[in-house]
């Protein structure tokens, strides 16, 4: 399948089975991540896997209720080192949440290449997050996603069209 059909097949699930991840397919989408570009290659991210049932429970309280993210037998909770990245972009951030963001949409699509669930989750209370996790004070929650097999066939939410987005030789 094309790295585009793979996109176009992607869609957050909210449903997950109870089913476990075979280990090579896990190591599949966490090596996705691994491999991801960053400013200056410093690669400052880390990824939280979580399988405990209650510290699943947890997480899903602290992001908003969002409970459906503990049945997924895996919840990755994605962090970045602001104190450890390209400092300087665009010469005006930090390049710490764009570094996480592209390891994360790496592993989304390899996930979604072996059948496999996520939805991005952006509602979260980041203090609860570290507390839950013993994430020290220097480094950030940037997302979490649970990571399962399906349970729903989630719709499809549109995109606006090409010529809503892009524009050529000037803004
Ligand atoms: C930054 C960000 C934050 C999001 N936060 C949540 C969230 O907290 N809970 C949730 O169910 N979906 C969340 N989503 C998923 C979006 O609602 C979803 O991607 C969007 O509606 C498009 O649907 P699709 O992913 O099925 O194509 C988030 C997505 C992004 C990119």
């Amino acid at each position: 399948m094309s790295v585009l059909d793979i996109i176009k097949e992607r869609k957050s699930v909210r449903k997950y089975k109870e089913d476990s991840i075979p280990e090579e397919v896990f190591f599949r989408v966490l090596e996705a991540a691994r491999l991801a570009p960053s400013g200056k290659n410093l690669q400052p991210w880390k990824f939280i896997i979580v399988k405990d049932r209650t510290l699943k429970e947890e997480l899903a309280e602290a992001s908003a209720g969002q409970f459906f993210i503990a049945k997924a037998p895996v919840i990755i909770v994605a962090c970045g080192f602001p104190d450890y990245c390209y400092a300087d972009m665009g010469r005006y951030m930090k390049s710490w949440s764009v570094d996480v963001t592209i390891a994360v949409e790496h592993l989304i699509l390899v996930a979604q290449d072996e059948g496999l669930g996520t939805c991005w989750i952006g509602s979260f209370e980041e203090q609860d997050v570290k507390s839950i996790l013993n994430v020290p004070e220097n480094v950030k929650v940037l997302a979490l996603t649970p990571l399962g097999y399906p349970d729903e066939e989630p719709r499809d939410r549109g995109r606006k069209a090409l010529e809503e987005i892009v524009s050529y030789d000037t803004f």
